[in-house]
């Protein structure tokens, strides 16, 4: 009974503390990428193993990004540093998570694909409405949290919705919502954004409160339509 006790002790202060992946490192590289350019060039390098470490080398910058599961930091190596630590992945994880409000960055954070270990509808889908073409609709944890309470979102709430094409599984677009201050105001505590290709840079209809897309998510839970997944 007492080994019992002591393993169940065990499991549950193991799930209690989840330790981040290399799959949360992912996300953490490719944030890192879009917010510091220069130094982490080009973006979207593939992430290697080797010496402790999960990491990515960037040859245009001559850098790398690294995380160690053992000690659960990230590291980085600029080209005449030594290797330094930038600290627990825990702290960047919920900065990952926001995506950036303003077109040009969340392009870039779109095209990274940074949101995709957020909570996910299981499959890409038709939508529910003709404002939107077949889709996947991803929920930051900040979302998640809110939806499940049925309250008011907290600024850094974020969803994400993936456009794809008829025929195949490409990505053709974007639809985003960000809230950006806890006071809804009306549709202006929300940032809008939508494209209709998955090309640098693509023209967006973008801004906060805009009535095209706040006049119709007004009718939604805060603002978002959708529910989350198996709800
Ligand atoms: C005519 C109504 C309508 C308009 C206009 C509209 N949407 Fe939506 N949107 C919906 C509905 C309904 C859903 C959820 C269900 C679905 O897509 O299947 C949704 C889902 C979304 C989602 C996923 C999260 C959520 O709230 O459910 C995002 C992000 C989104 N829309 C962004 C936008 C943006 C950006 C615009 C303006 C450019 C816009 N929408 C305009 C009806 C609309």
């Amino acid at each position: 009974m007492k080994l019992l006790l002591a393993a169940l002790f065990f499991f549950s202060s193991q799930v209690a503390v989840q330790a981040a992946t290399n799959t949360d490192a992912d996300a953490i590289f490719a944030w890192a990428e879009t917010i510091y350019p220069d130094l982490f060039a080009p973006a979207g390098q593939t992430s290697q193993s080797g010496a402790g470490y999960y990491y990515r080398f960037y040859p245009g910058s001559k850098s790398y990004l690294g995380f160690r599961a053992d000690d659960q930091k990230i590291y980085y190596l600029l080209p005449n540093g030594p290797v330094s630590t930038a600290g627990d992945i825990s702290t960047f994880l919920p900065q990952a998570a926001l995506p950036p409000d303003s077109a040009e960055k969340l392009n870039a954070y779109l095209r990274a694909g940074i949101y995709r270990n957020w909570t996910a509808d299981p499959s890409v889908h038709p939508s529910s409405t003709s404002a939107h073409p077949r889709s996947r609709i991803y929920f930051n944890p900040s979302v998640v949290d809110t939806l499940t309470k049925k309250v008011s979102h907290q600024a850094g709430a974020a969803v994400v919705k993936e456009f794809y094409s008829q025929d195949n599984n490409k990505v053709t677009g974007w639809a985003v919502g960000i809230k950006t201050q806890s006071d809804s105001a009306n549709g202006n505590g929300w940032y809008w954004y939508e494209t209709f290709s998955a090309e640098p840079g693509a023209v967006a209809t973008q801004g906060r409160g805009i009535s095209i897309c706040s006049n119709c998510h007004s009718k939604g839970q805060d603002y978002v339509r959708a529910a989350l997944p198996g709800q």
